[in-house]
Formats: C-alpha cells, structure tokens, sequence
C-alpha cells in the first residue's frame, strides 16, 4: 500500500540484495523510519521489541531472520540454534512456528552450502504468499461489504476493527483491512471506527495511520466505545484480525477483541474474523490452549507520545509500585464469530466450516 503517494511494505530486501529492511513500527504515527536487519538477533530483537508485529509480519521477519542465520553460519547445528531463537520471540501469534517449520524444511534438504541461496527464496516465497493470501481474503471480505452497502442507500457501512491487522501486520493488504481496502478503493462508502487498543495502541498509532495514509474514512474510539456504538446501531460489521485460530474456530487475537465479539453477539452485529489459513493451529481443538504472552506491567503504567514541541516523551499514569497483569490476547469462542473470512472463501467458524474449506487438513 502507499505511503505519501509511494508504495510501501513493512518487510523487503535492502538494496544490498542481503539485508533486510522494516518499518520500524515503534516510531509511527510521528516518524516512518527503516530498519535494518543484518543478523539473526536483529531479526530476533525486531519481533522482541514489537519494531515489527502482527501474526503475519512476525512470520515473515522469522523466514528472513533464518536467512540471515544462514549467512553467518550455514550448519545442521546453527540451523537449530537459529529456530529455537525465533521461536522464542513471542509466544501467540502460530505464524511464527510456520515460518520457521516452513524454513527447516527448505533448508534441511539442500546441502550447508546452498543453505543461503535456498533460505532466502524461501523467504522471499512466504512473503509473496502473504501478499496474494491477503488479497484473497480482501476480495472474499468485499462480497460482505458489497451486501451490507446493498442495504443502506449510499450511506457509509461502518466497520468496526480492533488492533491493527492492516499492511502494516503483513506485507501487504492486511487481512481485516484488505476488504475495506478493496471496498475503498472500488468506491464503496465505507467507514472504519479504529479501536485505541490500550495498552499499547496499534489501533490510534497504526490502524489510523495506514488508513489515513489511503484516504479510507475512519473515526478514532476509545476501547470503551464499541458496545455502546453497536448498542447505537453505529456499527454495520466488525472485522478483526488473530493471531491463532484453533481447528475449531476458537479466536486468539489482542486483548479487548472478546469483548466486542460479547456485544456484536448481544446487539446483532456480525462479527467477522479474517485471517490466512497460516493461522490455524490445526495441532489445538480448544483456544484456551493457546499459549497467551503476558507483557511488561509499564506498558499498561507508562504512556509514549510526541508533545507539540515534536519531543518523544514516556509519563507516569499509575501510583508507583502498582501491580499489573497485562495479558496481550484474549481468546473470542468460535459461537461468537459470525464467519472465518479466509484465503479459500468464508467458514463457519467451526471444525467443519474450516474443513469444508481445507479438507487436506481433515487428514
Ligand atoms: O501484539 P501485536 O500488535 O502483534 O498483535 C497483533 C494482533 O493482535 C493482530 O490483530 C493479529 O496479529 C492479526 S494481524 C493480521
């Protein structure tokens, strides 16, 4: 997607053809700023530091970071010790596994010295897969906008989205975002109520930046919002992201998503998730055995922004020594989601919706 005019991806190949550049995502909204990476533990840190986040991105960051492993050493051993590292950057998001899994499997079956050559096709391959899976899961997700625009003569259809699971979560497109894109940029009305999505706001410093960026209509609400906006009839349709979709259709995505699948459920509002097959966990049949990453109590004491003077300040908003549990995702049961918007079409969120759809996986 575009930037200022100038398309853009939040992962490519730097011009040296071997390093890696990012979008260094800690510094938006206020500054797009590139990355580089050129080790294993840049790419590690990257994922770590959340410069790059989102069950996608992290995917693809691990692909190029086994990659970048590759360069330094080429060995069965480092191979190895390169996986593990990755693997323990951040627990939920299940794309993260498959990358790496994806990796090995390039790699194991070349010999050590066209490991490099092989991992970052390989790479390069997963995220060109990203790309043409979003794309497909936009234009899958346009049929329900199409329909919904069909009732509201003109009028804007008000989507609501929690976190950011835009382009800027992927490597392009997004998956929630790709229908609104489409429908964008096909010249449906839309309108997107974006989330904060506290602690760490990817909604006001991403979700709002990237659709501002594409001109899509948006308005900013607090967490608090949603229900009362549903409640109001303000909402036509909720589409959210996730890091971990179970067998079964259980959703893991970031914290707050089960509590407006709570009031779209209660108000009759269709709550849609969107996703790539990628991330279903095929291996779980329950969410609430989806690792859930806990994460530093500053993050929910501790507010970051720009003053009007252009400077980046952090400031205390909680007495000293509180305690805090911050859970990063919650799990949305599958009886709450109106429907899997998927690379294949869209499933009833249920084991046998997501069969249909993929039946090699019945196996
Ligand atoms: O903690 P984050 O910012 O990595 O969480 C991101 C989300 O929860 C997204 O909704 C999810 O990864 C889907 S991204 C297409």
């Amino acid at each position: 997607m575009k930037v200022e005019g100038t398309p853009q991806r939040p992962i490519r190949l730097h011009h040296d053809g071997w390093s890696v550049d990012i979008i260094d995502q800690t510094r938006l909204p206020h500054r797009l700023e590139i990355a580089t990476m050129r080790t294993l533990d840049h790419a590690a840190h990257a994922i770590e530091a959340m410069q790059v986040r989102g069950a996608p991105l992290i995917g693809a960051t691990a692909a190029y970071g086994m990659a970048l492993a590759m360069r330094a050493d080429s060995s069965d051993l480092a191979m190895g010790i390169a996986a593990d590292r990755l693997l323990a950057t951040r627990p939920t998001a299940v794309n993260l596994r498959w990358a790496v899994e994806e990796m090995l499997g390039a790699l194991f079956t070349v010999r050590p010295n066209e490991r490099v050559e092989a991992a970052y096709r390989r790479a390069a391959e997963i995220c060109e897969e990203d790309v043409a899976t979003c794309q497909a899961i936009g234009a899958h997700g346009l049929t329900l906008i199409e329909q919904a625009a069909a009732g509201k003569q003109g009028a804007a259809v008000n989507i609501l989205t929690h976190c950011n699971a835009g382009w800027l979560a992927c490597v392009d497109w997004g998956t929630a975002t790709a229908p609104i894109y489409m429908a964008h940029d096909a010249g449906i009305p839309v309108h997107v109520w974006v989330d904060e999505t506290r602690p760490r706001n990817q909604g006001a410093s991403l979700t709002a930046w990237e659709l501002g960026q594409h001109g899509v209509p948006h308005t900013l609400i607090s967490d608090n919002s949603g229900g009362h906006l549903m409640q109001r009839g303000f909402v036509d349709m909720c589409i959210v992201g996730t890091d971990r979709t179970t067998a079964t259709g259980d959703v893991a995505n970031k914290i707050g998503t089960y509590l407006k699948a709570l009031a779209a459920h209660d108000t009759g509002v269709p709550f849609y998730v969107a996703l790539p097959s990628t991330t279903i966990d095929w291996t779980l049949d329950d969410g609430f055995a989806i690792p859930i990453e806990q994460r530093a109590g500053e993050e929910l004491t501790q507010l970051t922004g720009r003053t009007k003077w252009g400077e980046n300040v952090t400031v205390s908003i909680a007495p000293k020594g509180t305690p805090v549990r911050n859970d990063a995702f919650d799990v949305t049961p599958a009886r709450l989601v109106t429907g899997l918007i998927t690379e294949r079409g869209i499933a009833e969120a249920s084991r046998e919706g997501l069969k249909a759809l993929f039946p090699e996986r019945s196996r």
